[in-house]
């Protein structure tokens, strides 16, 4: 259907065009696919990621390992897009350069990228193109200059290849079938290329990365001799992810393309790393664009969409969190990739940071067991939540109210929340008071409503899953503690004054009046009596807060920090849209519910667009795009289908 509208629209755009000025008939692009998106930039293969746009190709990644931008681009002459297609995985475009007009492309295949000039007019073309590559550094030069050193990274230019050694890491290996002159220097290199194109000409440019330099070169080689060959790979690699996805009916035909491209997001944000020694399951970056590594947080809501389409998947993304497990119970923040890149953001020597993240991974353990995860990954995921459970308890509850509390924003994942700048600022003003009660800390230690929500339901799926592996005992336990958690949240977070749930500081077990979406989660987990649910209800319908274009600002409309394309601070996450729905739904506000996810899909679809985040009061897309837990609406669309 998506695709019949694609083509429909693109021949209805060629007779619009031939209608309307029949002397300048430009022939438009006609791309098929299984997925045919107008004007999409972004192609990703492995490890790689790029964008089609301006004049070349910006945005290049090479996990957390290489970058650039751009990584190839037309200098001379000036290049303006006529027309931009996206179809099943590569980007294509008319472009007019000194008067000819040519076509580019860019696709990805695996560790494999291609960039495709051609000439189809009838005039000869003279063009230069530059451009550069980096050590990953997210473009911070001091970071480079540190990076370069820790991680022995050099470049060095031979026989027409230009290549790039990360030490324990990847080569990558950049060419053209017109040569390369490049310049290099210490953590970056520049590559020029001049050329005539002559009619029906293609210049090809193609950079691929490899543990071994002979492998990367020849990957680059076979590129070059047949860039059609990656196209038609990464081709029929997205036409199959597409081909196995869940089947939807019975939703509005507005969703199907939406339906169609998370799940596009979703498998294609997967990636596979060699030799590393945590991540050695495929799992999914949150962003190939933007976040390329792995996050606790994010990883459990992949783990909660995937486990709809392979369960395997499903626990593989988990499994890793679990490798990532500390001896003394913490899982992890994030596992980069690049140990060096850790090291110089957190200061530690390992490949993940001295935080946590919230934590959800029981709610997605609880999914993948429904969807039939095995024995084997029932018990380990057990014995590690067990283990993680314990350190909240060591780690973080000093007053040892079963009420856990975090001690970094980062730590949050709402890293700078409204919620916390009271606690952020308590903190600068006496660090002292603060570092005696715990080791490491960057804000007055908040007890946070959903936090708690979330602890109390890890500890629900632990007594469930006790209770499958016959811990009787383990059971009552996991039992009581959540019960504990549930009194204490009810007790010290109910503002009755404004009918809200708020976070409090765990000092004095002080409300801190920011009035957030996390209390919604109150609802996802339960927590809430049906008397609360329907004063949270009031809020999260009152334009004035929660009931903007794109609803359930990261804080309330009416809060003087709003900003709705702040970050956190008053921008609109798919996550959060999630639990509220999901919340709703337990406490029968079916009609609510039903609104609330229509209000966000209906932008969502209008792209379609799978983003970070979204301007709360416009709708606009913003942060990374295809972003992993953004597909989280897969599973509204699939409620609504029922
Ligand atoms: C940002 C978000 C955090 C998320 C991470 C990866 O840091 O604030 O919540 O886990 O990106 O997507």
């Amino acid at each position: 259907m998506a695709l019949t509208l694609a083509l429909l629209s693109i021949s209805l755009a060629a007779i619009a065009a031939i209608y309307l000025k029949p002397q300048e008939a430009i022939d438009v692009l006609t791309v098929k696919g299984k997925l045919v998106l107008e004007g999409k930039e972004e192609v990703v293969g492995n490890l790689v990621s790029a964008k089609l746009t301006g004049n070349g190709v910006t945005s290049f990644s090479f996990g957390e390992y290489f970058e650039a931008n751009p990584l190839i681009s037309i200098e001379q002459p000036t290049v303006s897009a006529k027309q931009q297609i996206w179809a099943d995985g590569a980007s294509y475009r008319k472009i007019a350069a000194g008067g000819v007009d040519l076509e580019d492309k860019l696709v990805a295949s695996g560790d494999t990228l291609v960039y495709v000039v051609t000439n189809p007019s009838e005039s000869k073309i003279g063009l230069r193109l530059s451009g550069e590559i980096q050590v990953f550094s997210w473009f911070n030069p001091d970071l480079r200059t540190k990076i370069t050193d820790l991680a022995g990274v050099r470049f060095e230019q031979s026989d027409g290849y230009l290549k790039g050694f990360y030490r324990g890491g990847y080569c990558v290996c950049l060419a053209s079938n017109r040569g390369l002159m490049a310049e290099v220097k210490s953590g970056q290199a520049a590559c020029e290329v001049e050329l005539e194109l002559d009619a029906g000409d293609t210049f090809v440019f193609a950079v691929a990365g490899a543990v071994s330099e002979q492998e990367a070169e020849r990957m680059v080689r076979a590129a070059l001799d047949n860039p059609l060959g990656v196209e038609e790979s990464r081709k029929k690699e997205v036409e199959s992810l597409l081909e196995g996805i869940p089947s939807l009916s019975g939703v509005k035909p507005e969703y199907e393309q939406l339906w169609k491209y998370m799940w596009y997001v979703m498998l294609s944000n997967r990636v596979s790393v060699e030799g590393h020694p945590v991540l050695s399951h495929p799992f999914n970056m949150p962003s190939k664009f933007v976040f390329r590594h792995q996050w606790l947080w994010d990883s459990a809501f992949h783990a909660i969409v995937l486990a709809e389409h392979d369960v395997n998947m499903a626990e593989g993304e988990l499994l890793n969190l679990f490798a990532s497990q500390k001896p003394d119970g913490r899982i992890p923040h994030e596992i980069f990739l690049s140990k060096e890149f850790c090291s110089l953001f957190w200061n530690v020597n390992d490949y993940s940071p001295w935080t946590t993240q919230p934590p959800v991974i029981a709610i997605a353990v609880k999914r993948v067991i429904e969807k039939g995860g095995s024995e084997k990954f029932l018990t380990k995921a057990f014995e590690a939540l067990d283990q993680y459970d314990k350190w909240f308890r060591s780690y973080r509850d000093a007053d040892g109210d079963q009420l856990m509390a975090y001690v970094d924003y980062l730590e949050s994942g709402w890293d700078n929340a409204v919620r916390w700048d009271e606690a952020v600022a308590r903190f600068q003003e006496s660090p002292q008071k603060y570092t005696n009660l715990y080791k490491k800390i960057r804000m007055a230690p908040v007890e946070a409503v959903d936090l708690n929500c979330f602890i109390y339901i890890q500890r629900i799926v632990l007594s469930e899953l006790a209770e499958r592996l016959g811990l009787r005992s383990r059971a009552e336990e996991y039992r009581n503690l959540a019960e504990e958690t549930t009194k204490a949240t009810r007790r010290y977070m109910w503002d009755g004054e404004r009918g809200f749930y708020c976070d409090v500081l765990e000092e004095d077990h002080r409300l801190l009046k920011v009035k957030s979406p996390a209390a919604f989660t109150t609802l996802y987990a339960g927590i809430a009596s049906q008397k609360q649910a329907e004063e949270l209800v009031k809020h999260l319908l009152s334009q004035e807060e929660f009931w903007t274009r794109f609803p359930l600002p990261t804080v309330s409309a009416d809060n003087p920090d709003y900003d709705p394309k702040g970050y956190w601070r008053g921008c609109s996450w798919i996550n959060q849209l999630w639990l509220t729905y999901k919340g709703l739904r337990r406490y029968g506000f079916e009609a609510e519910s039903r609104l609330l996810a229509e209000k966000a899909l209906k932008i969502m679809a209008s792209g379609p667009t799978c983003n970070e985040n979204y301007d709360s009061s416009s709708g606009e897309p913003l942060g990374a795009p295809d972003f992993g837990w953004s597909t989280l609406a897969l599973d509204l669309l699939a409620d609504l289908a029922t």
